[in-house]
C-alpha cells in the first residue's frame, strides 16, 4: 500500500515554520504552491515524473496536477487539490490517492478535486489580504493564478476594496530549506554515501578502452542498488579534453590510456542530492604532469574544507579559492604577472570559470541566497554545500605549457556544517594520488 514517505509531524513542523515566516504582522495570508506537471517525451511516453522540491517539502505528495493551499490560522489550514480516483486511468498508470487519500494519508485538513479549483479556490481566498505565490516557476499555472485572483476579487462583491497583495515566498522557503532538519541530514548522509559508493565502483571499473557510457552505467547501477530513486542531475563522465567542457553530457567516448577521466555524478535519495566529482587516470597511474596539475586543485580543496565552521562568510570560500588557485596557476606556468592584477582583472577565469560552492539539498543547486537582509550569508549548523575547485586548460590554448593542454580537473565533496566545524559526507571516495593509484591497481589486478 502506498503512503506518505515522510513522517507527518515533520511535514507539519515545516508548515508551522513557514507560518512563522509569512504571517508576522497578523494579516490573513494564503500560500499557493502548484505541483510539477507531467511532460511529454514523445508519443504516448512521458519523462519520468519528479515532484517539485518545495511542493514535496511541505506536502510529501508525489502526484502531478496537484496544488497546495496553506492558510495559517484558518479553519482548514492545509488544503490539497488533487487528481480524482479513476479506476480506468489507475489500471494504465498506477495508483492515485484521490481527495480521500490526501486527507487520510497526508493529513490535509481538506482535499478537493483539482478540477474544482476555479470554484473552490476563490471561495477559500476571500478573506486573504496577502497571497504568496511565485511566478515563473510553474509557468503553466501563472495565468490561471491571476485569473483566480480576479475571480476572487469579483466574488467579494461591490463593497470589496482592493486586490489582495501578491507576494513572493521564495526567500522564506529558501531560508527554511537551507537549514536541514534531522530527517534531512539523514537523507543527505545517505545520498552522499550512495554517491560515494558509486564513485568508488566507477573508479575500480575504469581502465583503458572502456566507454564513458559504461562507466556511467556503473554509477547508475550502484545508485539504484543503494536505494536512490534516480540521478540527482545528469552525470558527467568526461575523459581526456572533454573534462574541460564544464557540463559535458555526451558520455559516449572511449577512455584512452594516458588520459584523465572526470566524473561528476550524484544519487538522489528520498529527494536529496549527492554531488561528487573525482578525476583520476584512466590507466590508474598519474603522469608527473597530471600529478602536479591534480595536486594543485587537491591542496586548494583541502584548505577550503579546513576553513569551514559556523560564522564564516560564505563568500570567503570563493575568495580564498581564487587566491590559492591563482598561486597554483602561477606555479604551473599557466599565468604570468602580478597576482593582485590577475585577481582584479579576473584573468584567472580562463582556467577557473565557476564558483567553488553551491548549497546542496533537494535541488543539487539548492535554495538559499548568498546575501541576506542582515548582510553576507554566514555559515550555520545544518547547512549543506559542495566544495569543488577545478582547473581547466583548453586543448588549443597555445599560451599554456603543452603538457597541461586539454587537462581538466575538478574535485568535489559534500559538506555539512556542524556545531564545531564541518563533516565531509563524501570523504570515503579516494582523492589522494597514492590512494587512487592503490585502489585502481588492486582493481585492475582483480580484473586480470
Ligand atoms: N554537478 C553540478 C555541480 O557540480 O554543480
Ligand atoms: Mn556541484
Ligand atoms: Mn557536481
Amino acid at each position: 500500500m502506498r503512503k506518505c514517505r515522510i513522517d507527518l509531524e515533520v511535514l507539519k513542523k515545516r508548515r508551522d515554520l513557514l507560518k512563522e515566516k509569512i504571517s508576522s504582522d497578523g494579516d490573513s495570508v494564503a500560500f499557493i504552491l502548484p505541483s510539477n506537471q507531467e511532460l511529454v517525451r514523445n508519443y504516448d511516453v512521458h519523462y519520468p515524473f519528479r515532484q517539485d522540491s518545495s511542493f514535496y517539502y511541505f506536502t510529501g505528495f508525489e502526484e502531478p496536477d496537484s496544488l497546495m493551499l496553506y492558510r495559517p490560522g484558518a479553519e482548514n489550514e492545509f488544503v490539497l487539490f488533487v487528481r480524482p480516483k479513476d479506476p480506468l486511468m489507475e489500471t494504465w498508470e498506477g495508483f492515485r490517492f484521490g481527495p480521500e487519500g490526501a486527507e487520510k494519508e497526508f493529513a490535509a485538513d481538506k482535499a478537493y478535486l483539482i478540477g474544482d479549483i476555479d470554484t473552490k479556490l476563490p471561495e477559500l481566498l476571500k478573506e486573504s489580504e496577502k497571497v504568496y505565490y511565485t511566478f515563473n516557476v510553474h509557468k503553466y499555472f501563472d495565468s490561471r493564478f491571476l485569473g483566480l485572483m480576479e475571480k476572487t476579487q469579483k466574488s467579494k462583491g461591490r463593497g470589496a476594496t482592493r486586490f489582495a497583495d501578491i507576494l513572493d515566498p521564495s526567500e522564506a522557503i529558501g531560508e527554511l530549506r537551507l537549514i536541514k532538519d534531522s530527517y534531512e541530514i539523514d537523507c543527505m548522509r545517505k545520498a552522499s554515501q550512495i554517491s560515494a559508493q558509486a564513485h568508488l565502483a566507477a573508479m575500480k571499473f575504469t581502465k583503458p578502452e572502456v566507454n564513458e557510457r559504461q562507466v556511467e552505467s556503473v554509477l547508475n547501477y550502484i545508485f539504484k542498488m543503494g536505494g536512490a530513486a534516480r540521478e540527482a542531475y545528469s552525470g558527467i563522465v568526461a575523459s581526456g579534453h572533454s573534462a574541460t567542457t564544464l557540463h559535458y553530457n555526451f558520455n559516449d567516448q572511449e577512455c584512452f590510456d594516458g588520459d584523465l577521466l572526470l566524473i561528476d555524478a550524484g544519487a538522489e535519495f528520498e529527494y536529496y542530492a549527492g554531488d561528487i566529482t573525482r578525476t583520476f587516470p584512466v590507466n590508474g597511474k598519474f603522469t608527473s604532469a597530471q600529478k602536479s596539475f591534480y595536486n594543485t586543485v587537491l591542496e586548494v580543496q583541502k584548505e577550503i574544507i579546513d576553513m569551514i565552521r559556523p560564522g564564516l562568510e560564505f563568500t570567503k570560500l570563493q575568495e580564498t579559492t581564487v587566491d590559492f588557485l591563482v598561486d597554483g596557476m602561477l606555479d604551473l606556468g599557466l599565468l604570468e604577472g602580478d597576482k593582485k592584477e590577475i585577481i582584479e582583472s579576473k584573468a584567472y577565469k580562463k582556467y577557473y570559470p565557476h564558483g567553488v560552492s553551491h548549497f546542496l539539498g533537494m535541488d543539487v543547486h539548492d535554495t538559499g541566497s548568498i546575501q541576506t537582509e542582515d548582510g553576507p550569508r554566514k555559515l550555520a549548523e545544518g547547512m549543506c554545500f559542495t566544495v569543488e575547485p577545478g582547473l581547466y586548460v583548453p586543448l588549443d590554448d597555445e599560451s599554456a605549457p603543452e603538457e597541461f593542454r586539454g587537462m581538466g580537473v575538478r574535485i568535489e565533496d559534500d559538506i555539512l556544517v556542524t556545531e564545531g566545524g564541518c563533516e565531509n559526507m563524501t570523504a570515503m571516495v579516494p582523492k589522494e594520488v597514492d590512494e587512487i593509484e592503490e585502489v585502481m591497481a588492486q582493481a585492475i589486478e582483480n580484473q586480470l
